[in-house]
């Protein structure tokens, strides 16, 4: 029987109680800088049991100005920005590569929270990028080898045998070089957190960057 899509969608809720803890945010005691109030609010979506809590949307525009967006991981986030990771050659590179400017979004919906940021995109350099690849496992460097991300690919048999040897080589060699795979710098302009609530009293406070550090206000949800 076919599934009725609008059926299904009424019959799920958000902020559902029996798997959503929404915790209070009280924005006063918010730092005066966003990184540290996003470390917390990762740790306290990993404590909470949140899957997956470092995977996060990037959006990115083509030459046109066209928006996309996909999932990647979270790589770090420090002073200086917020950082993932992909090949320069693929999709999203290229748009990176003509427009180096995009948006983060995650959403922890185990505590209810979403956080926004925006901001320009640089590229790390090559050593810093490889050095990243190498610290992570046989699988990503395996991924990374596999290549020619975002190209079309004509048969599942061609993708078989290419990722068989590239697990293979990752496994004999995991100090290979992939020159395209890139570590890609966000740096803040601005972040956005927002607290779900029950009563859709949601709590949103934005920090911006001025010369001066960084400016806070609240908006409405
Ligand atoms: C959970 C998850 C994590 C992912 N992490 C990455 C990643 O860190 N880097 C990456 O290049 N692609 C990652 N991908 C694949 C991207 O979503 C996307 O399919 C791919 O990068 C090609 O995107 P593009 O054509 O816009 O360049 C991930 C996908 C999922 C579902």
């Amino acid at each position: 029987m076919a599934t009725d899509l609008h059926e299904l969608l009424r019959s799920l809720r958000v902020w559902d109680p029996e798997n959503t803890h929404l915790p209070p945010f009280d924005p006063a005691t918010a730092p005066a800088a966003p990184l540290p109030l996003f470390t917390e609010w990762f740790a306290a979506a990993v404590a909470a049991g949140q899957s997956e809590p470092h995977t996060m949307s990037l959006a990115t525009s083509d030459e046109s100005g066209l928006p996309d967006v996909r999932t990647v991981m979270l790589h770090g986030a420090d002073e200086s920005g917020w950082s993932f990771a992909s090949h320069a050659g693929s999709r999203k590179g290229r748009h990176l590569a003509a427009r180096p400017y995009a948006a983060l979004g995650f959403y922890w919906p185990a505590l209810g929270r979403q956080v926004r940021v925006r901001g320009p995109v640089s590229a790390a350099p090559s050593e810093e990028s490889q050095g990243d690849l190498h610290a992570r496992s046989t699988g990503a460097l395996a991924a990374a080898l596999t290549g020619r991300q975002s190209e079309v690919l004509e048969s599942l048999d061609d993708l078989a045998r290419a990722s068989e040897s590239a697990w293979e080589r990752a496994s004999r060699e995991p100090e290979t070089p992939v020159p395209s795979w890139t570590l890609y710098r966000l740096r803040a302009e601005e972040v956005e957190f927002f607290q779900g609530d029950e009563r859709r009293r949601h709590v949103r406070l934005r920090y911006r960057r001025e010369p001066e550090g960084w400016s806070r206000e609240l908006l409405w949800p």
